[in-house]
Parts: structure tokens; C-alpha cells; sequence
């Protein structure tokens, strides 16, 4: 039976650098999700249809990491039926031997329901406006705007809003190192692995 650690927040909490570091610790396939919605946000025409037809290699793109792709993934992300064309990807994905580690925003609610472990992972408002600015090279102000006009968004919409699912651990990264915020991730994982 392959292993799901589902991983959500919101934007630059640090749940991709989480991600990455536990499918290299454990061998496992990692999937950034928002990475899905970014593509069909900078694509243009109809984003139903460009989300039906996503494929893997549309993924590999420098651009998508943008905080423009940022604000026009949030927006798609809140179409029904964009989310509903992505999920049969996410969930084969999910699937693989050994295991594999998906983040975004409702993996761990609607993606994988019963992944073996859920993160959800914060950090307060500053924090990540900090990092996200440093990543960018992008102003703090810009950043802090930008990332709480999207977190409202993504917490509000009606489908798949961005939530702490009830049997999810919390994980605030605000004073945490890496390493610190890595090696609590890892002890939730072999604490499941048992
Ligand atoms: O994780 P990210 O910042 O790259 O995500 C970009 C946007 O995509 C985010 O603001 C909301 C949306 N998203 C989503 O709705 N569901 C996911 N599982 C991942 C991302």
C-alpha cells in the first residue's frame, strides 16, 4: 500500500520546502499542486479546458513560479470545475510506490482524505511576506499585499477552500529554521510509520 503525506497552507508557510525535504528523506515522489493551477492560470483561453487537457510536461515551467502565476493560479483555483478536471491527476499520482507527498491547499480535505499524514503547515503574515520578497526579489509590502489578498481568496471560496483538516498536525514555521520545521515534518512521518 503506497504512503500519502498530504501537506497544506498557505502561500510561502514553507510547505514546499517540507515537501521536497521528506520525499528525498523517505524516497518518495512529491508533487507541488499549486503548480497545476499556475498553469492553467498563465495559459490563457478557457481554463476548463486548458485544466482538462493538463499534462505532466506543462508543468515544467520557470515562468509559473511568478507572483503573477501566484495571483492568476488562486483565481482559476476557484472555478468548480477546474479543480474537479484536476483531481483524477492528483490522486493517480498519490498512488505511487512507495509513497508520495502532495502540498497545496486541500490535499490532506479532498485530494487524499485518508493520507497516512497530513501537515498543515503556517507561518505568521511577516514571515512569509519575507521570504516570498527574498525568493522574488520583490518588495516585503508587495509581498505581504499579494500573499493576503490570496490566502482570502483561497479561504473563501466555496469549493475546496484552503482549511486545517480536523486530523491534520500543525506546523508553525514562523520561528522555526529549516531544519528545525524539517525535522519536525520527519517526526511526524516515522511517528506514523510506526
Ligand atoms: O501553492 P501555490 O502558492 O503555488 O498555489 C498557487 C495557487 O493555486 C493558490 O493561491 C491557490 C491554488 N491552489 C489550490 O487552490 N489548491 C491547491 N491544492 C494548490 C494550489
Amino acid at each position: 500500500m503506497p504512503f500519502t503525506i498530504a501537506i497544506d497552507g498557505p502561500a510561502a508557510s514553507g510547505k514546499g520546502t517540507i515537501a521536497r525535504a521528506l520525499a528525498r528523506q523517505f524516497g518518495f515522489a512529491h508533487l507541488d499542486t499549486g503548480l497545476l493551477y499556475r498553469a492553467v492560470g498563465v495559459q490563457g483561453g478557457d481554463p476548463v479546458q486548458v485544466a482538462q487537457a493538463l499534462v505532466a510536461a506543462d508543468l515544467d515551467r520557470a515562468d509559473l513560479r511568478s507572483a503573477e502565476a501566484g495571483q492568476a493560479a488562486s483565481k482559476v483555483a476557484a472555478i468548480p470545475e477546474v479543480r474537479a478536471a484536476l483531481v483524477a491527476f492528483q490522486r493517480q499520482f498519490a498512488r505511487q510506490e512507495p509513497g508520495a507527498v502532495l502540498d497545496g491547499r486541500d490535499i490532506g480535505t479532498v485530494i487524499c482524505p485518508s493520507a497516512e499524514v497530513k501537515l498543515y503547515v503556517i507561518a505568521n503574515d511577516e514571515t512569509r511576506a519575507a521570504r516570498r520578497a527574498a525568493e522574488l526579489g520583490a518588495s516585503v509590502e508587495d509581498m505581504l499585499a499579494q500573499i493576503r489578498e490570496r490566502d482570502a481568496r483561497d479561504a473563501a471560496r466555496d469549493v475546496a477552500p484552503m482549511v486545517q483538516a480536523e486530523d491534520a498536525i500543525l506546523l508553525d514555521t514562523s520561528h522555526l529554521s529549516i531544519d528545525e520545521a524539517v525535522a519536525q515534518a520527519v517526526a511526524a512521518v516515522q511517528a506514523a510509520r510506526g
